[in-house]
């Protein structure tokens, strides 16, 4: 074989290797959204599990096939087959917990985004994808809920160390991290912000047990809080706002804040030190829509923080991998 040749081989072979972990999403994607891992919590044939479930059998026997090579399924007879590494694998779809959520958005949403760079590209038109917030809504705010267990602490020690009596979370999603605080913190007042109305509906019934939670449905850009707050809590939000838009609404919480009042972020961070990989794809993904903008650098962030006379007193990664920081940003001279 003439070298060129061998370097062709070889670079398709690396190609093929490169791509063999989106096997392993795959299977789970398909196995979560169709909840074949539980079809199968016990010993099954694929006729038993394909007539239960009213699948096309071929498929399922191909799906089947892959999760025995992966091993996320294994062989119990000459016919039947179980789940296996169950405590890998995504939970059952039915449970609202499920880290399956997490694949959802990443096949449905992050890839087909991404493939459809090339068109996206080469369109003379500034047109780009709409990002449709009533459709995706419930599943963001799900996906983002993901960071809470790590990132909470932070949040809670910052509330404990500053004796803090009333909070404001812009952009509350679910309202994870009011619920956890309020655990900790039962005296602590708590209102969260939330623009979509079914993920506000969804975060007021999700916190019902909790007295000192208020949940509002409204765009922080235009809230007028009636009393002041110790601490803003602004978590996985910057994407949905224009640089401009970033400044206007920092501007705003500032003025929604006690004397010594601090904001709080959390958000990947564009060129940071830590997880560039992830921080990257996540901005290519967000550059697609045209509603959607890239997460802010550590620079627009000090800009920002400037403008709304503000400046960044702690900034440290909580998810070093995912390029994800939590940032706190005070008044000058306070
Ligand atoms: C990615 S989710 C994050 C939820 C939560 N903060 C978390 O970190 O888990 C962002 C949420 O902000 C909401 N949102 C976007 N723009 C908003 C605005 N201008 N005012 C209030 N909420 C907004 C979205 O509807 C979405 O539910």
């Amino acid at each position: 074989m003439i070298i060129s040749e061998y370097v062709r081989v070889l670079k398709a072979r690396g190609w093929m290797k490169r791509n063999m972990p989106f096997l392993y999403s795959w299977h789970a994607y398909v196995g979560y959204e169709l909840d074949l891992y539980e079809a199968f919590r016990k010993p099954k044939t694929v006729e038993e599990a394909a007539k239960e479930l009213s699948l096309k059998e071929d498929l399922l026997e191909r799906w089947v096939d892959v999760g025995l090579a992966i091993h996320y399924l294994k062989r119990t007879s000459k016919e039947q087959f179980k789940t296996a590494r169950s405590f890998m694998l995504p939970s059952s779809k039915k449970d609202p917990r499920s880290t399956g959520v997490l694949l959802k958005e990443m096949m449905e949403l992050h890839i087909p985004t991404l493939l459809s760079y090339p068109k996206l590209m080469q369109t003379k038109s500034k047109v780009k994808q709409t990002f449709d917030h009533q459709q995706h809504g419930p599943v963001v705010a799900e996906t983002s809920a993901l960071l809470e267990q790590v990132a909470y602490p932070k949040i809670a020690g910052l509330i404990k160390k500053n004796s803090m009596k009333k909070i404001i979370d812009a952009g509350c999603g679910h309202g994870g991290y009011l619920k956890r605080l309020s655990e900790v913190f039962p005296d602590l007042q708590m209102t969260g912000i939330e623009l979509n109305d079914q993920v506000a509906k969804e975060a007021g019934s999700r916190c019902t047990s909790c007295s000192n939670i208020k949940v509002e449905c409204a765009d922080a850009l235009s809230y007028q809080p009636q009393e002041k707050a110790d601490c803003v809590m602004i978590n996985n939000l910057l994407h949905y706002l224009s640089p401009e838009t970033r400044i206007a609404l920092f501007r705003q919480m500032a003025l929604w804040l006690t004397e010594g009042g601090m904001i709080s972020v959390i958000t990947p961070i564009q060129h940071s030190r830590h997880g560039k990989q992830f921080s990257s794809v996540f901005n290519s993904f967000f550059a697609a829509f045209e509603n959607l903008y890239p997460v802010p650098d550590e620079e627009e962030l000090k800009i920002i923080a400037d403008s709304a006379g503000m400046t960044i007193t702690d900034f440290r990664p909580v998810v070093k991998e995912g390029g994800w920081y939590f940032l706190t940003m005070e008044r000058i001279g306070d």
